[in-house]
């Protein structure tokens, strides 16, 4: 398979930008939690990248783990059914979590997964997304931490998909209509 180059539109996001708001949310999240426990929950697959990049930068002690998630049955997210590929490895009871996505599409992910979490007992819950579709949204999602307001376009890189693949681009662009026509 040659280059990808020629699958993109055009670059949304530069590996630059993402880091500069990596470095801003970075900082919130040490301020907020100074002197208090905290996990990272990182959804698989799509929040690798942000994970990685926005655990490096704290300063804060924080522990990581990761859920699998996928919507129930056939392709469609419409239902906002969540099934559970892999649940987490940690007692949530008494911690407080910051949910690490890459991105709000619909919502209805994060919307099941939010009170998912909160039905175990933790001390609070919050959300860092990197990327959020406003004009995507089905239902309202209470993000604490959000990177950049996208327009409702595919967007791939940086962890986003399509079709598994473009997760490893280091920035975010709109895909080319000939990849997925
Ligand atoms: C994508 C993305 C978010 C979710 C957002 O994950 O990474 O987790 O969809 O969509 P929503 O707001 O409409 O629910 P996906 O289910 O494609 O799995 P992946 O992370 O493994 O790509
Ligand atoms: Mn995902
Ligand atoms: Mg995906």
């Amino acid at each position: 398979q040659s280059d990808v180059s020629g699958d993109l539109a055009n670059v949304l996001l530069t590996e630059e930008q993402i880091g500069a708001k990596l470095d801003e949310i970075a900082a919130r999240i040490d301020a907020d939690y100074a002197g208090k426990d905290l996990l990272l929950v990182g959804v698989l697959k799509g929040a690798v990248m942000v994970m990685a990049d926005l655990a490096r930068r704290l300063h804060h002690p924080v522990q990581m783990d990761w859920m699998a998630v996928s919507s129930y049955g056939s392709g469609t997210k419409s239902s906002g059914v969540v099934r559970i590929l892999k649940d987490l490895d940690a007692d949530l009871s008494g911690r407080n979590v910051v949910i690490v996505e890459d991105i709000i599409d619909s919502g209805l992910t994060l919307s099941w997964l939010v009170a998912n979490l909160r039905s175990r007992g933790p001390a609070s819950v919050e959300i860092a997304a990197m990327l959020r579709k406003p004009d995507a949204a089905k239902v309202d999602v209470d993000v604490r931490y959000v990177g950049f307001d996208i327009p409702n376009e595919f967007v791939v890189g940086y962890g986003l998909d399509y079709d598994e693949k473009y997760r490893n681009l280091p920035f975010v662009g709109t895909l080319a209509p000939h990849v997925y026509s």
